[in-house]
């Protein structure tokens, strides 16, 4: 599996521009219905460096790729380039990319920024057996388990497609131990858990990112891609 992260903030604006060339008319329209100007910056930003390292991978021009939706909105390839699969996300300036041959994946990152009642988010939001799990670890390695369980869950749904119409109290990460132990559990699903496999990335140490891959996980390769040069991130 292929990992790039695209810190787009570095990259200047005339870049940024040139997107307008390459992306689509309905990615240009969606743009443009962002009402902050960030939120278009990251849209276009994200999109522009997930054409042009598809392009680069794919062999072909970044404006010649089409991309088809599912249900909940997950973009994939259309067409004859079926087969590579990938997934994004983006956090304040900063998008990063999974990409995995025939495998489903999903990848999310998040900065982590201190938060007044995490124990609440926790409770609320994930299973009975994650809260446990993160109620049982000293006070201060909750933050960066949360987060860890955090990416790691929408790093699942987004691999599943489902986003979070899936519940996020209806399966369960590891919180107190590393990602690689796996899922523990999924409602009503037993055989899933052992199908996936999870990952913490580690190379950028500000922000916090997972990746969810169906089978085995294989090597991952994270690199930083300045948006430069392609032939680096490939
Ligand atoms: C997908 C979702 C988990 C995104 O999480 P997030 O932390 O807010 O955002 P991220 O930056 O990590 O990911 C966003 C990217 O995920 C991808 N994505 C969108 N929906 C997705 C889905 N259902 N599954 C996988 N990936 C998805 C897109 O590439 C998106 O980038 P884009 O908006 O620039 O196109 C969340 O927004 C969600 O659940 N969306 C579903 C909403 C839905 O069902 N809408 C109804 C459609 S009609």
């Amino acid at each position: 599996m292929l990992v790039v992260w695209f810190p787009f903030g570095e990259t200047d604006d005339q870049t940024i521009a040139s997107c307008a060339t390459i992306l689509s008319e309905d990615e240009q329209a969606r743009a443009d219905r962002y009402r902050f100007e960030p939120s278009r910056r990251q849209f276009r930003a994200t999109r522009w460096g997930l054409r042009t390292l598809l392009g680069h991978l794919l062999g072909i021009a970044p404006a010649d790729i089409t991309f088809r939706y599912g249900t909940h909105g997950k973009p994939h390839l259309a067409g004859t380039a079926a087969g590579l699969e990938f997934s994004v996300s983006h956090t304040g300036q900063c998008a990063a990319y999974a990409f995995c041959r025939d495998q489903l994946v999903g990848i999310d990152i998040e900065e982590p920024r201190a938060r007044e009642n995490t124990e609440g988010l926790v409770r609320r939001f994930f299973s009975e057996p994650e809260y446990r799990d993160w109620l049982s670890l000293p006070e201060a390695e909750r933050l960066a388990a949360f987060y860890r369980g955090w990416t790691a869950k929408e790093a699942w749904l987004k691999a599943r497609g489902t986003g979070l119409n899936f519940p996020l109290n209806h399966f369960a990460v590891p919180m107190s131990t590393c990602l690689e132990r796996g899922l523990s559990w999924v409602h009503d699903e037993p055989g899933e858990p052992a199908r996936w496999r999870l990952a913490s990335l580690t190379a950028r140490e500000d922000l916090a990112g997972s990746v969810a891959v169906l089978d085995p996980i294989g090597q991952i390769r994270e690199v930083i891609w300045s948006g430069q040069e392609v032939h680096r991130a490939g």
